[in-house]
């Protein structure tokens, strides 16, 4: 066998093709730790998602990433671990023997970016996360899992905020979506999952300057990579964690889980993947 024939190698799997970075952070990695290995985008619709899935490594992979359209059927063919269940979405999949297992890493890359951009952030009692999607979802079983007392959790459609607290329990408080202004001045930690400041969609319509000044703001949406809130945050010298630094540790449990090593996050990868999102 050659040493090409033994690299390992693992996916992304979406359908329709999805146009996503993911490639060039585990290559840059690959590369950097010296490994022999792999990382393609896989088109898979869902008429022949379970067959590609069920048998990952006959098509050449030790393990894969999930997304739109199969992370809820990915959760349902593998063996889930409690942060995918907690999520209802598996966007992590690999081998451990025989049996094919699955987790949720936007939890820990939620959290880890916040570690890395503002340390001591969960000193605050109370976070506000705006949104009630399955972003959203990893942000609060994240938050509630790290100590945070109360997560307010505000939506446009307020049915979908409270069916999440519904999940997690009484420290989740669902908000009608009116009440952001006058929660602002008690969190210490404000979370925008939303779609809004991303590029083509409105700015999210909030005053950061109710926000104590210890306060934290993080924003999942990273095309742009500084969103309205962002630069307003700044600007009020608040710390901020953004969406691509999310992005970015939430690929390091997979890259570790099939390759064995631990990669980190550098600035030099961030620099480089920054350079192909704003290339456009
Ligand atoms: P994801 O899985 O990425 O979280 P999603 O399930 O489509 O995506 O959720 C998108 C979130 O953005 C929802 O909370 C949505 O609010 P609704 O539940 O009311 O739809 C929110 N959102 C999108 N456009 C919005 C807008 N113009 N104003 C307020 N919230 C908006």
């Amino acid at each position: 066998m050659t040493a090409e024939a033994k690299a390992r190698a693992a996916c992304l799997i979406g359908w329709p093709a999805a146009h996503s970075r993911s490639p060039l952070i585990h290559h840059y990695w690959l590369r950097a730790l010296g490994i022999e290995g792999g990382y393609s985008i896989e088109a898979v619709p869902p008429e022949g998602f379970a067959e590609f899935v069920l048998h990952l490594s006959t098509h050449g992979f030790v393990g894969a990433n999930i997304t739109i359209p199969h992370k809820e059927r990915a959760l349902a063919l593998s063996t889930p671990d409690q942060r995918a269940r907690a999520v209802g979405a598996a966007n992590t999949l690999w081998y451990d023997g025989a049996e094919l297992r699955s987790t949720n890493t936007d939890i820990e890359g939620f959290i880890n970016n916040l570690d890395a951009c503002a340390p001591g952030w969960d000193a605050a009692t109370d976070a506000l996360v705006l949104g009630a999607g399955g972003a959203s979802r990893a942000v609060v079983f994240g938050l509630i899992e790290r100590g945070i007392k109360r997560v307010h959790l505000a939506n446009r459609t307020i049915e979908r905020a409270r069916a999440l607290a519904n999940l997690f329990g009484a420290k989740v408080d669902p908000v009608s979506w009116d009440a952001i202004a006058d929660l602002l001045p008690q969190v210490g930690l404000l979370v925008n999952t939303t779609s809004l400041g991303m590029e083509g969609q409105p700015a999210l319509d909030l005053d950061v300057g109710l926000l104590p000044s210890h306060a934290v703001v993080a924003d999942l949406v990273y095309v742009p990579l500084q969103t309205p809130l962002l630069s307003a945050a700044r600007a009020r010298g608040l710390k901020t964690a953004d969406g691509l630094g999310m992005l970015l540790h939430q690929a390091v449990r997979g890259f570790e889980l099939w390759f064995g090593q631990r990669p980190e996050v550098t600035s030099d990868l961030r620099d480089l993947v920054e350079a192909d999102l704003t290339k456009g």
